[in-house]
């Protein structure tokens, strides 16, 4: 288990105080004004060698991220936008961190502002974290008032975060719907290129993102970024939140090591699965938007991005969803299926009318009010999906399904033959594919 002294999230469950008085206390800005002196290009080579990826769900390198933003400030603004949004089903880590470690976050804003030439960072909190937000304001006041924001701030980069509050939509996390959306405007993805890096928030330069990503920063800076880089296996660095729900013992968040083994993450933080190993049927290992994965393939991979990739599967947000032989396997994935459809901005036809036909199909399935071929058929109209919109949320909406077919096809079969067999003896006749 990672030790505490190795925990970057310091009062992740609010047990100490939480005030900027508390946070110096564990160590917070105690550097920031030395670090910055080094210059901008120090600070991103830092967080380069630590190996971060970010932890928004793609994984893509936070330094290399950073380097993208223009060198020099012209005369458009740069700007820092922290995707505080954290809708995807089961991840709950971003809010910990709001709530009762704002400062990590705050730091991360000043490190990763400084990093990219922005004075103005602004962060997005989703619509339902009330006392996130109010948490999270009452920090960055502490700092206006301490003079570690605002003009002429003592870290020698002045320095403004403003935070908004969203109004709930599970869209308005995808990085340029949430532009879209800061901006006033209805929450719909736009069309990359161009990149935010070139052109974002109100046409200038800009980089999203997410909470964890900025807010371990600090920590990386203080401690060296190869104490970061000695967590996990190559290419997957550092410690990570979890947050696990489901059928284990005690449903937790917690910061481990990145590329622990799935068997010891629950052994070791969540008191093991519900009825014991055998009775574990299938995992979705990164919020729900990424393939499920059998037990028998899950319990000793390693917990990072490449390991469950290789699965066809993925880290994603790390909330880890542990499902029992309980669940009704078909029912689970038919709920997510309404999910996508409900969330759909609309904007392109593969994604507005295939979120709600897979979720109708997917609704006779769970009763086996389905004939076998319609198996294939919405296999099909998955891949038909995937790759085909202008955002993500497409094959967010494609995989879990394609994970159910891939893996629990005989279960979908058994449960249409025992409709079909009730159907015959009611006398009732199948309803086709719509
Ligand atoms: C539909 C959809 C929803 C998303 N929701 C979130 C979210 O709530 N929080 C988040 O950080 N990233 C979310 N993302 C990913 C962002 O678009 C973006 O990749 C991320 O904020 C980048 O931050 P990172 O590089 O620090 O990981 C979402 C993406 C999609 C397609
Ligand atoms: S994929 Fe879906 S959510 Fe994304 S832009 Fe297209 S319609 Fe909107």
């Amino acid at each position: 288990m990672l030790e505490d002294k190795d925990r970057i999230f310091t009062n992740i469950y609010g047990l100490h105080d939480k005030s900027l008085k508390g946070a110096k206390k564990r160590g917070h800005w105690s550097q920031t004004k030395k670090h910055l002196a080094n210059g901008r290009d120090w600070v991103i080579d830092q967080v380069k060698a630590s190996g971060l990826r970010g932890r928004g769900g793609a994984g893509f390198p936070t330094g290399l991220k950073w380097s993208f933003m223009p060198k020099e400030i012209g005369e458009r603004p740069h700007y820092l936008v922290i995707n505080a949004d954290e809708s995807e089903p089961g991840t709950c880590k971003d809010r910990d961190i709001m709530r009762h470690d704002p400062h990590t976050l705050i730091e991360g804003c000043v490190y990763a502002g400084f990093a990219m030439g922005a004075k103005v960072c602004y962060i997005y909190v989703r619509g339902e974290y009330i006392r996130e937000r109010e948490a999270l304001e009452a920090a960055i006041a502490e700092c206006y008032a301490d003079g570690l924001l605002g003009k002429n701030a003592k870290t020698g980069w002045d320095y403004d975060i403003y935070v908004h509050h969203g109004a709930g939509a599970y869209i308005c996390g995808e990085e340029t719907a949430l532009l879209e959306s800061l901006e006033g405007k209805k929450g719909q993805p736009r069309l990359k290129p161009p990149f935010p890096a070139n052109v974002g928030l109100y046409g200038c330069p800009t980089t999203v993102n997410n909470v964890e990503s900025v807010a371990v920063v600090p920590a990386i800076l203080r401690r060296g970024p190869d104490w970061f880089a000695g967590f996990g296996n190559d290419n997957n660095r550092g410690t990570k939140l979890f947050c696990v729900s489901g059928h284990v013992n005690q449903p937790a968040t917690f910061e481990e090591a990145m590329s622990v083994p799935f068997r010891e993450l629950i052994e070791k933080h969540c008191g093991g699965v519900r009825g014991g190993w055998d009775n574990l049927l299938a995992v979705i290992p990164g919020g729900s938007s990424v393939r499920m994965v059998p037990a028998d393939q899950i319990i000793d991979t390693p917990m990072d991005f490449d390991s469950l990739s290789a699965l066809k599967s993925g880290l994603g947000t790390a909330a880890v969803i542990v499902m029992d032989r309980s669940t009704d396997i078909i029912r689970a994935i038919a709920r997510l299926a309404y999910f996508y459809k409900h969330e759909s901005c609309g904007q392109c036809t593969p994604c507005r009318e295939g979120t709600g036909w897979m979720w109708r199909v997917m609704e006779r399935m769970v009763e086996g009010r389905a004939e076998k071929r319609e198996i294939d058929m919405l296999f099909d109209v998955t891949k038909q999906i995937e790759g085909h919109t202008i955002c993500a949320l497409g094959d967010a909406a494609a995989w879990p399904i394609q994970g159910l077919i891939t893996h629990f096809r005989p279960v979908i079969e058994e449960r249409i033959d025992q409709y079909t067999y009730r159907s015959d003896k009611d006398g009732r006749v199948l309803e086709a594919a719509e």
